[in-house]
């Protein structure tokens, strides 16, 4: 259909589903053993209802937001998918070059089809990066890496701490990996390619299953970025991170990709931000808590604001708007959550993020499943 008539972000998942290649929808689409994870994403948005204020004079509403020190224009950043050439030619470049148009902040995959520099390379000139990161059994790659990404003006490190080994995505698993130009066009040595394990675990044999809390003093030493673990699921976790000195987490579960049955992001936010109220300032200007997986609305980001998250990342939306209309598609993909913002913060009588207070939103159903 022409892009005119693509209503919210489902719409892309229907197209992109019809005209992906077989192996770029078992890829992008799979989650983990049964899939209970990547439903139960959605499904805790569905168990959080509003609680709308009125006559609050919503001519004026902003949803512009700050994160990590950096100006965007929406609460919501791009989180890393790997492989962006499966689904289109220009792989990633779409996200960078939809992202420096609209003010939106892309998180770059380590496993990215495009070369890390040519992502670079597309943005524009002060364009705010971030760059995920999966760590490799080489240090000395991995700091080479991580000290040119600093170079280069990215903004900030998301060290991928979920996924010390890849979950099975049986439907990825039944593809036989080919290397069609798709593949990570990752630093020298990061890539180990076994090609009967589909194309997820083809690409990712590298990474140390051995990393700890002890590494992130490491990490600290090779850079200034900011540092954020991506992929925490736990209070006590959320604990360590923020004592470890770290700047920031995200309560991610990888988009269903990992562990299965682990819950969703959003209803750990609830006892995360809990612990961390009791253990100092709230909200933490130097520790920030990001939420992804599932999110497909503006009102599932208010939703998670309102709770106390940071920002919001969103990984497929993006992914599946690229993979069926190019740059175009990811700019319509902004605009639409633009407009949803626009109406659901009217709706919901706040004017500006700030207005957001937990208690717009009624949570009592989010932990009975
Ligand atoms: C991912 N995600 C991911 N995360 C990461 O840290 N490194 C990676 O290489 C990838 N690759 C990747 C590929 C694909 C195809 C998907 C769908 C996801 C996880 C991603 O960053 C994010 O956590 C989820 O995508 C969020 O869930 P939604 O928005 O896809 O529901």
């Amino acid at each position: 259909p022409p892009l005119d008539e693509i209503l919210n972000l489902h719409d892309f998942e229907a197209v992109a589903k019809t005209i992906l290649p077989d192996k770029a929808w078992a890829y992008y689409s799979s989650a983990s053993d049964d899939e209970i994870t990547i439903r139960e994403n959605r499904a805790a948005y569905q168990r959080i209802w509003f609680r709308p204020r009125i006559l609050r004079d919503v001519t004026h509403v902003d949803w512009s937001a700050t994160i990590l020190g950096q100006r965007s224009s929406l609460p919501v950043y791009i989180s890393a998918t790997a492989l962006g050439k499966l689904g289109h030619p220009d792989g990633e470049l779409n996200l960078t070059r939809a992202a420096g148009k609209h003010g939106v902040i892309q998180m770059i995959p380590t496993l990215a089809s495009c070369s890390f520099d040519e992502i670079v390379d597309a943005a524009q000139p002060g364009q705010p990066l971030f760059l995920q990161l999966y760590v490799n059994r080489d240090r000395e790659i991995t700091k080479r890496y991580v000290q040119h990404a600093e170079k280069r003006g990215v903004k900030a490190l998301f060290i991928t701490v979920d996924a010390p080994q890849l979950g099975r995505r049986e439907k990825d698993m039944r593809m036989k990996f080919v290397d069609d130009g798709a593949g990570a066009k990752v630093q020298e040595g990061q890539s180990d390619v076994k090609k009967d394990q589909g194309v997820a675990r083809a690409i990712s044999s590298f990474i140390d299953p051995s990393l700890s809390w002890k590494d992130i003093p490491w990490f600290r030493s090779v850079t200034n970025m900011p540092i954020i673990l991506k992929g925490v699921a736990t209070p006590e976790d959320a604990i360590l991170a923020l004592e470890a000195g770290v700047q920031g987490i995200v309560l991610s579960n990888h988009g269903g990709r990992q562990l299965d049955t682990s819950r969703s992001g959003l209803e750990n936010l609830v006892d995360i931000v809990a612990a961390l109220k009791q253990r100092g300032p709230w909200p933490n200007p130097n520790f920030s808590v990001f939420v992804d997986g599932g999110v497909r609305r503006a009102s599932d980001v208010l939703k998670a604001l309102a709770l106390g998250a940071s920002a919001v990342g969103i990984g497929r939306g993006f992914l599946y708007a690229f993979s069926s209309y190019g740059q175009d598609g990811v700019e319509k993909a902004i605009q639409i959550l633009r407009d949803e913002f626009e109406m659901n913060m009217r709706l919901l009588g706040a004017r500006n993020l700030g207005e957001l207070v937990p208690e717009m939103v009624d949570a009592s159903a989010l932990h009975s499943h």
